[in-house]
């Protein structure tokens, strides 16, 4: 067999396949020489990175020499003002020869120029007078793992962990270089590597398997990457406390010990992710304490070693009677989190899911943005597609990351959106960015669907700038990972700009959200959630549907927005239809802005995005002789599938509307009575 690593799909963006004869003659024989200074940590990685890079774009390895002006592209560690990370890339006409500069205050910046160059070479944007100068909008760009010790995955669909195996490290562990490369190209500069859920054997990654950390910190350390560890509040209860009661001077005097014998193990270590009181994990609440406690004494314990200690804001009650209407799970963040505000150690940041209630297909932002003032925190993501068709379907994120990104939460006046919050330009915020759950995984194409390496990559750029739009970096993707074909690049982004909205189309209408099989999340199952404790209620009967959340009447959560948005929400006439059934109760027969019935449009919608699929299917169809054949026979059958999976969901949900309602579909179209 054919080994994987040389699959085009295993190289994702980073092939570096010779360029098109166009581009070639402008670049071929232009780069002979490279200079880097000596003696950093990143010389290696980016030394090798120019030679692969330039080996594979323009067909010549660089020599690397030591003087600066003697070089084709010199890097220069300068000793400037601004952010390490950032850097400045210009380029010149030589004599005869183009000659590239990229310096930077920092060698990660370093690092990030030799990406920038080799993205820009493939896009042929590097020609003499061209400069670029950019730097992380925010500190913290990071990736969180759901990976299990065991090699399992939480809510994983590319196959295993590619750290883990049987409760120990993978024996591959070039691998996971070449994974921390990608996430390097892409600007990450952390990575969890262990899921939130902190099972017994993964409390001992902090203590007993800590070398399993280091291990695989020094590989990222390489990259510029900092590992990050999820732990489990009540570890001193594992080893022998009594209690891990956060204002216990004996519990805090534990976790400041382990801190500094971890860091002693593992210096790479960034620090601490929990998710505690959240979904039957401990946490402060079991000893009366606030979460703000809780997180204050881990961040105490990280502090002397500059480690920082990331707090999920994911709290609700997850065993709600279904019969209990006073209890909204979609208020429960805010309700937790805002009168902390303030009462947070500087070097604790929260996480907040991007809206109220779990990585749906669509909610609402969080109110939490804009909600905190005085805290530091991060916006979570989920590029794993746990209810967006887990990689069997594709469902492109990047558009529905920037409508949160854009959203304006008021919070300062107009203009203060998410994207400014999370880059610290609303609020001065020492600790901001993002977060995101991986979808990576043993498969030899790391994401299951190859084309959902566009969700990864894209989630990496608008981490390094939230303002970069939906469409370049959808078509800078697909040119890096599939070719410089102008039809491949058209047709692929299409495809992949679309494909959120399709999945929405034939799954669930208008915000309601769930709608799919309990436990796996995988498919369709109008009543799945219905009865449940988990608060994920949309109450649908023969009339009406949806779950009032006003203030008027509703459960309140409106009001958490401020006051531009709380309007906006409060109503039906001025709630935004996309949302219409998270905020309002809605009867079926109501007429929309389109001039249908709600009804109809839910017909609609779901006739519609099987039709959608069906075009993307004949899209990709159209493809067959332009991309790599394993690449098209992997996404054709994928696609296939979803058009199989599409029409499931469509059927069962308008069937199941069909059957409340009596109210038939004004096309006679086949419903299932
Ligand atoms: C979702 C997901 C869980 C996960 C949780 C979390 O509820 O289904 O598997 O643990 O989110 O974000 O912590």
């Amino acid at each position: 067999m054919r080994n994987y690593k040389n699959s085009r799909d295993y190289g994702c963006w980073l092939n570096y396949d010779l360029l098109p004869p166009a581009f070639l003659a402008k670049y071929e024989q232009q780069f002979p020489t490279m200079a880097v200074p000596r003696g950093m940590a990143l010389t290696q990685s980016i030394t090798a990175e120019l030679r692969r890079g330039l080996g594979g774009l323009v067909g010549q390895v660089p020599n690397l020499v030591e003087r600066e002006d003697e070089a084709a592209v010199a890097l220069r560690l300068e000793d400037a003002a601004g952010s390490p990370e950032g850097f400045k890339l210009t380029v010149r006409a030589g004599e005869g020869l183009l000659k590239v500069l990229i310096s930077s205050p920092g060698e990660q910046g370093l690092l990030y120029g030799t990406f920038a160059f080799l993205r820009a070479l493939q896009l042929g944007e590097v020609e003499p007078g061209w400069e670029l100068q950019e730097s992380p909008r925010s500190p913290l760009r990071l990736i969180n793992h759901w990976d299990n010790l065991d090699g399992s995955i939480e809510r994983g669909y590319a196959g295993q962990s590619i750290f883990f195996k049987d409760n120990h490290l993978v024996e591959d562990l070039d691998r996971v270089r070449d994974y921390a490369r990608l996430m390097a190209s892409i600007g990450i500069n952390g990575i969890a590597i262990n899921n939130v859920n902190v099972h017994r054997e993964e409390t001992h990654l902090i203590a007993a398997k800590a070398e399993m950390s280091r291990t695989i910190s020094c590989i990222f350390q390489d990259y510029g990457i900092r590992l990050f560890l999820s732990v489990n509040f009540a570890s001193p209860l594992e080893f022998g406390l009594d209690s891990a009661d956060p204002l216990d001077p004996q519990v805090q005097s534990w976790w400041k010990e382990r801190t500094r014998q971890l860091y002693a193990e593992v210096p790479n270590l960034g620090g601490f992710l929990v998710k505690a009181d959240s979904e039957n994990r401990p946490g402060p609440f079991t000893y009366g304490r606030t979460q703000a406690q809780g997180a204050n004494m881990l961040a105490e314990a990280l502090e002397p070693f500059g480690g920082v200690l990331i707090w999920r804001c994911f709290v609700y009650n997850c065993q709600q009677d279904w019969r209990d209407t006073t209890t909204d799970r979609a208020r429960a963040a805010y309700d937790h989190f805002k009168p902390l505000d303030g009462q947070f150690r500087d070097n604790v940041v929260l996480q907040i899911k991007n809206g109220p209630m779990d990585f749906q297909v669509r909610e609402p932002v969080s109110p939490l943005f804009g909600g905190l003032e005085r805290t530091n925190h991060l916006l979570e993501l989920q590029i794993t597609q746990e209810y967006t068709g887990q990689q069997r379907h594709l469902c492109y994120l990047v558009p529905q990351w920037k409508e949160i990104l854009e959203f304006d939460t008021y919070a300062r006046g107009p203009g203060s959106t998410v994207a400014r919050i999370v880059t610290g330009s609303v609020f001065p915020l020492r600790w901001t960015g993002l977060a995101a759950v991986t979808n990576v995984g043993s498969d030899p194409n790391w994401t299951g669907h190859t084309l959902a390496q566009a969700n990864l990559y894209g989630y990496g750029r608008l981490a390094w700038n939230p303002e970069l739009s939906a469409e370049d970096i959808t078509r800078e993707w697909a040119t890096l990972t599939l070719g410089h074909d102008g039809d491949v690049v058209d047709t692929v982004s299409q495809m992949l700009l679309g494909s959120w909205e399709t999945y929405e189309n034939y799954t669930v209408p208008l915000g309601i959200g769930w709608m799919c099989n309990p436990g796996h999340h995988y498919g369709p199952n109008p009543e799945g959630y219905e009865y449940s404790k988990w608060g994920t209620y949309h109450k649908a009967d023969h009339l009406a549907i949806g779950v009032d959340r006003s203030v008027q009447g509703g459960t309140g959560f409106a009001g958490q927005y401020h006051l531009e948005n709380a309007q906006m929400y409060e109503t039906v006439e001025t709630c935004p239809e996309e949302l219409l059934l998270f905020f309002h109760r809605i009867p079926y027969t109501h007429v929309l802005k389109s001039g249908k019935t709600l009804i109809q449009h839910i017909y609609d919608t779901h006739f519609l995005g099987v039709e959608q699929v069906e075009e993307m299917l004949a899209k990709w169809q159209g493809l067959a002789d332009k991309v790599d054949p394993e690449t098209f026979a992997h996404v054709l059958e994928r696609l296939q599938g979803q058009l199989v999976d599409a029409k499931e969901w469509r059927d069962v949900i308008n069937t199941f509307f069909y059957r409340l309602s009596h109210i038939p579909d004004a096309h006679n179209r086949k419903i299932y009575p």
